[in-house]
């Protein structure tokens, strides 16, 4: 099994926007600061910046022209998904997290510093991250887990850092979309078994609700990848499949509500049928 590209492509495209002058300001000082302390290239010699810079940007535009909307969506997700972990953690200051398909993401390491932080991955992904931090944090751990082999409550109980009877929330960005619908169940039943007062923060992708050219931009650019989507399970059959197992929708935010500027001072585009849920 190879490196999630999809998720490396996702911290890629993030870190650079982050750095946009009309972006720079959107995003907190902490999370500039997980991006300065990871290495995405090995080389950082005056004959390669360039080389990377183009790259990067040419990835950017194809991006934005493929599937108007999706850099807007990535900025929305990353501080809906830091804002509501912070205002869970501020409620429970002795809380802690578990990220789920965390990829190269930065939120385990932002909050590890004052809470135990859980990151879950394939073993290639687990292993590619923490070869790029820098900076070690000493409350982030990091746990090999497959969702499609490995239950959940095992892995974590496992882990001698993992305590059940803290309040926690754990958190799929981007996961769904590879899981089918047996898995999600058995997730949600093993974080409600974990203990009843779990909570769920997740990121949502109705994929009908795109217009067709870009749905197969975003599904044929996951095969090319060498990755698998399942078949799409939308929001409404997604909050099915969880309040089978206990679950409510709590809080709801679409992308649509976040109007993000260009460096022009035009709105971004927007990507329909996204939305990040919170539930309990
Ligand atoms: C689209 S990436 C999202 C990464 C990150 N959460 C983010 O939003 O930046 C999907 C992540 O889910 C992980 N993933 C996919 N299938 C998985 C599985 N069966 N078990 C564990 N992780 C999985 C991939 O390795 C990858 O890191």
């Amino acid at each position: 099994m190879n490196i999630s590209k999809t998720a490396l492509a996702i911290s890629l495209k993030f870190n650079a926007l982050r750095k946009q002058q009309h972006i720079q300001h959107l995003i907190p000082y902490e999370i500039h600061q997980y991006y300065e302390s990871v290495i995405f290239w090995h080389s950082n010699s005056r004959l390669f910046s360039p080389i990377k810079n183009l790259f990067i940007n040419t990835l950017l535009r194809f991006d934005e022209m493929l599937l108007p909307g999706d850099l807007h969506h990535i900025i929305f997700r990353k501080l809906s998904v830091y804002t509501l972990t912070k205002a869970y953690l501020k409620h429970n200051p002795d809380g802690q997290i578990v990220v789920l398909g965390s990829g190269f993401d930065h939120l385990a390491w932002i909050f590890a510093n004052q809470h135990p932080c859980f990151e879950l991955d394939v073993l290639p992904v687990i292993r590619q991250k923490q070869a790029m931090i820098k900076q070690e944090r000493e409350r982030l751990y990091f746990i090999e887990w497959d969702a499609n082999n490995d239950r959940l409550i095992e892995t974590l109980n496992s882990c001698k850092h993992y305590n059940s009877q803290l309040p926690t929330l754990f958190i799929t960005e981007g996961l769904i979309d590879y899981l089918d619908r047996n898995v999600i169940r058995n997730l949600a039943a093993s974080i409600k078994t974990l203990n009843p007062k779990n909570e769920w923060l997740s990121t949502h992708f109705d994929r009908e609700e795109l217009a067709f050219n870009h749905r197969i931009s975003f599904e044929l650019g996951v095969r090319l990848a060498g990755e698998k989507l399942t078949k799409n399970v939308d929001t409404t059959e997604f909050a099915k499949l969880c309040s089978s197992k206990s679950f409510h929708i709590k809080h709801k935010i679409y992308s649509n509500d976040r109007v993000i500027s260009k460096a022009n001072g035009q709105p971004m585009s927007h990507m329909k049928g996204c939305s990040v849920l919170h539930l309990n």
